[in-house]
């Protein structure tokens, strides 16, 4: 397909949801251009985060116990430094987003009001509108990238390909309204999310299939620790398709799990998120149902709190006021991403990558719930301070020759439903070789589209894991190593296929 070339002016911001917003706001007054697959507000995990951001805000709290609770949950694949310089900063993260204007939940004084959610030794989930942090984010960034004038949003702009020669990045391959386009720059920023819509059961948007990753590959960086798959215990089991998510701040407040004879399910509900998963995972299969049961604790105080989730509740027919709520695990997060530093930088000069699609040593094996927020928000600050500090001249950023021109959404290809079916069999709460082995003979003939190549590095990177460590968990190796490893896949010519790579290692 023939297409046309132009300069962008400054870096390319693939992504417009907390990663990539914060990065272009920050940048200003540099030029950028900001990609967003569909209309901006649309298609971002960012815009359905419900608990909120973790920061260590609340009196008796401190950033050392964020980072010790951070490397307990991480199942000792935390990068510790990385830890202590994310949560270190994650009260200015707080101020930041509140100056560029999110209005987060507050008391009548002004102190923050903080959420508990599973395995944090404090109250310090910040939070806005109850559970719906995640839209006054984005919100609030969408309206700052807007009045920021050297921000650039270029909506129902799909980036297809990084385009590079040997210095390193030369462009961006984009398909738009106006036909497709290269963008030219050295400089680009990978900020598209996760992976869920890989999951036959997930909580993100379906459009979340890991393209950055897909094309970070393709590009020559390197892949790491992509068998780590964060599953949610309460996503709301009522047919809907991506699952409605019920937040763990849910049973920060009292919630329990139990199954359909009212026996618990897991006496702690809230333990670390794999734990409750795997839990939840022994209860289904040996054939019961799984509640979540709000109706003692927070009970009638649910819907000051929870306001959207009981709607949605509601909307499926369940009250949680007097129902318990059907719940099953569901694809959630990805720990799992492009390697980078934390200047965001990948291994292919002027690629750079941050917030879910990254892999910056924050999360290890689980993610701590609510420090994906704080992760896209401090790390899209730093790639933009980064930038900064390579003296870019100032310039104007390209206008989207499209203009907002909306382009009809293309159906998934039949191949996205296959990827789903192959890698939830698979590569679920649960994993064993014969099941990894039959879904990588599948997916490696599925390797020219982009989930295909996803879910097979991702089932590649499971096999070679022969041990169960935070998100992973296999029946066939069940125990924990002894010696904490990362995975590596390097970029697309890279063989072997998956190497180890010790904790610590200078990215
Ligand atoms: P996203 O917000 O997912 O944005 C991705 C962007 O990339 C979109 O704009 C998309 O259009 C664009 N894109 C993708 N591919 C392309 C392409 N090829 N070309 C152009 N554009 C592209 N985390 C917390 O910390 N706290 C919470 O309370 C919380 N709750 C959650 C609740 C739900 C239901 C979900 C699904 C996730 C939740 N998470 C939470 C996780 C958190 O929301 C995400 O990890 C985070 O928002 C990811 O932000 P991001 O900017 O990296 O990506
Ligand atoms: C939730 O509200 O349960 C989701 C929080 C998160 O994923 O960090």
């Amino acid at each position: 397909m023939s297409s046309k070339a132009i300069e962008a002016g400054g870096p390319v911001i693939i992504g417009a949801g907390l990663a990539g917003l914060t990065a272009a706001v920050e940048l200003s007054p540099l030029p950028c251009v900001v990609l967003s697959a569909g209309q901006i507000s649309t298609g971002t995990s960012t815009g359905w985060a419900q608990g909120g951001v973790a920061a260590s805000v609340g009196v008796g709290d401190d950033a050392a116990l964020h980072t010790a609770d951070t490397i307990a949950a991480g199942a000792g694949l935390c990068e510790p430094d990385v830890v202590a310089a994310i949560t270190g900063s994650a009260p200015s993260a707080i101020e930041w987003l509140t100056a560029q204007g999110a209005e987060f939940d507050r008391d009548g004084d002004g102190t923050l009001r903080l959420g508990l959610e599973g395995a944090h030794s404090r109250r310090r989930i910040v939070h806005a509108m109850g559970d719906s942090t995640g839209a006054e984010l984005l919100r609030a960034m969408i309206a700052a990238a807007r009045r920021t004038p050297s921000v650039q949003l270029w909506e129902y702009t799909t980036a297809t390909e990084i385009l590079t020669d040997e210095s390193g990045v030369v462009g961006v391959l984009v398909r738009t309204g106006a036909g497709v386009i290269e963008l030219r720059t050295n400089t680009v920023l990978l900020a598209t999310g996760g992976i869920g819509g890989l999951f036959g059961h997930t909580t993100n948007p379906l459009t979340s299939r890991g393209q950055g990753l897909a094309l970070a590959h393709r590009a020559g960086a390197t892949l790491r620790d992509l068998e780590m798959v964060q599953f949610h215990p309460t996503a709301l089991d009522v047919g809907i398709d991506p699952m409605p998510l019920v937040s763990e701040a849910v049973r920060g407040e009292g919630a329990i799990l139990i199954d359909e004879t009212g026996q618990r399910v897991i006496e702690n509900p809230l333990s670390a998120r794999d734990v409750v998963s795997r839990a939840e995972w022994a209860a289904l299969q040996a054939g019961h149902q799984v509640f979540l049961d709000a109706r003692e604790h927070p009970g009638a105080k649910f819907d000051e709190l929870f306001a959207s989730i009981a709607a949605s509740a509601r909307e499926s027919g369940f009250d949680p006021i007097t129902q318990p709520l059907p719940v099953h695990p569901a694809a959630h997060y990805h720990m799992g991403g492009v390697k980078v530093d934390l200047s965001g930088r990948t291994d292919v000069p002027g690629l750079y990558a941050a917030g879910e699609v990254a892999s910056t040593g924050l999360h290890g094996a689980n993610r701590l719930a609510s420090n994906s927020l704080l992760e896209a928000v401090v790390c899209g600050r730093w790639v933009a301070q980064h930038w900064h500090s390579l003296g870019f001249e100032p310039g104007i950023a390209a206008q989207s020759p499209a203009g907002p021109r909306s382009v009809p959404e293309a159906k998934p290809a039949p191949v996205v439903a296959q990827v789903r079916r192959v890698v939830s069999a698979a590569a679920g709460v649960l994993r064993d070789r014969e099941g990894l082995l039959a879904a990588q003979a599948e997916l490696a003939g599925l390797r020219h589209h982009n989930a295909g190549l996803v879910g097979y590095l991702l089932v590649s990177a499971a096999l070679e894991r022969t041990e169960s460590r935070g998100g992973h968990a296999r029946t066939d190796f069940p125990n924990t190593g002894t010696a904490a490893e990362h995975l590596l896949v390097p970029g697309a010519s890279g063989v072997p296929l998956v190497i180890s790579e010790p904790i610590g290692a200078v990215a």
